[in-house]
């Protein structure tokens, strides 16, 4: 970034999450000042982020308290903090447990959003805007692959949410010409997934299951398929989509998909293991009403955004084995020092 002009200034909900942590560094990279929201809890939930205070580029790096729920909070940080670029990654994005908290969802998947909109369309000044819509909304596929015209069928609270959310984005760039788009994201992991979804708590379970602190994982329905890519991919198609001249919706996806099972033996084979000897079936795992398979159709935003995954299926696999493997290497460290008790031997719940 040339001295004569400012740094660019993004505001990134959601910041602390999987997502919100690629993002950011790939915006530090590009010279951004990056302002973070970030939701007060009761014990520190920064992990993903800490290593980029820490970095000289982090002094570019700013947090502030807020909530998805809290309207005036988020009205007075884009007031404060007049970004050029938006990106609403926030959200309960837990599938299951949208079931169980169906309001808490939807305040936070659905109304967060259009507070945020409205926080945004308040602003004197041209602001790009990212929703983070997801798969999740084609839930009971009416064709695959899924494209950008492919109709929406949710079948959670969060897909719903979701849903709601991706029309307010469409809405405020109609009705008031604000630069916003949504990204369709397919499912993206990393070593910085959430540990109760599917993929990290199969990384960590037999990673520790081959380490001897864990003996069994439990898990819901395996014959699922996801079109699963890695996160640090995908952010890269966000920052993309702002770049545009025109606002516009992309699906971001690798085109190929995989059931949980074929995830399950991918793992535990790179750890001559077999799977079937530790995987047990739990009907808790089982939601009210499953969505079968996603599978992503990404050749709009190769067209436009230039964007293709880099990352493949095995080499994701591996990334997420060898940094788990890491883990319950430094767990067994301090077990075998007496200095802890091996937690959770059949599996966190998730
Ligand atoms: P994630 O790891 O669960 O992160 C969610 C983030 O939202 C966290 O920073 C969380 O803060 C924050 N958050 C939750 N409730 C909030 C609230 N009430 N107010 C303020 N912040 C709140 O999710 P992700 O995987 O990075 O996904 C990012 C976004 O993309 C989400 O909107 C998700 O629904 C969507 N998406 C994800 C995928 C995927 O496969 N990963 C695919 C499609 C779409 P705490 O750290 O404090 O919990
Ligand atoms: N979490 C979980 N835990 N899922 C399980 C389990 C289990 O023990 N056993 C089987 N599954 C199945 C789920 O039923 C689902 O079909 C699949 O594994 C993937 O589940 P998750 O990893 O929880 O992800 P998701 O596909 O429901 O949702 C994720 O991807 C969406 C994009 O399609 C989340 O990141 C959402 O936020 C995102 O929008």
């Amino acid at each position: 970034m040339s001295d004569l002009q400012p740094a660019p200034r993004a505001l990134i909900t959601g910041i602390t999450g999987q997502d919100g942590s690629y993002l950011t560094e790939f915006l530090l990279d590009r010279g951004y000042e990056v302002h973070g929201l970030v939701r007060r809890t009761s014990t520190f939930a920064r992990e993903r982020i800490d290593h980029l205070h820490l970095d000289p580029e982090g002094s570019r790096l700013l947090l502030h308290y807020g909530d998805m729920a809290d309207g005036n909070s988020l009205s007075r940080l884009v007031l404060q903090i007049r970004p050029d670029e938006v990106y609403n990654l926030a959200a309960q994005s837990h599938v299951a447990v949208s079931f169980q908290n169906p309001l808490y969802s939807a305040d936070v998947d659905a109304l967060g959003t259009l507070r945020l909109l409205e926080a945004v369309r308040q602003l004197d000044r041209p602001v790009r805007f990212y929703q983070a819509s997801s798969s999740e909304m084609y839930g009971k596929v009416v064709e695959t692959p899924q494209t950008e015209s492919t109709p929406f069928h949710p079948r959670s609270p969060y897909a719903v949410a979701k849903v709601y959310s991706y029309w307010q984005t469409v809405n405020y760039r109609e009705a008031y010409g604000l630069h916003a788009s949504n990204g369709i994201l397919f499912n993206h992991e990393s070593p910085r997934r959430g540990e109760t979804f599917v993929t990290r708590k199969i990384t960590r379970a037999a990673t520790r299951i081959k380490l001897g602190l864990q003996e069994q994982i439990l898990l819901g329905n395996l014959d699922a398929e996801r079109d699963w890519g890695f996160a640090g991919d995908f952010v890269e198609a966000m920052w993309l989509m702002l770049q545009q001249d025109e606002p516009s919706d992309y699906v971001v996806a690798t085109g190929r998909r995989a059931s949980v099972r074929t995830f399950c033996e991918a793992v535990f084979g790179m750890l001559d293991l077999d799977w079937s000897d530790h995987v047990g079936i739990d009907k808790r795992y089982l939601r009210p009403a499953e969505v079968d398979l996603l599978q992503g159709d990404a050749s709009k935003a190769a067209r436009i955004l230039g964007w293709k995954p880099r990352t493949s299926f095995d080499e994701l696999v591996r990334m997420m084995v060898t940094a788990d493997l890491e883990l319950a290497r430094q767990e067994r460290a301090l077990v075998d020092a007496g200095l802890k008790q091996p937690a959770w031997r059949d599996g966190r719940p998730g």
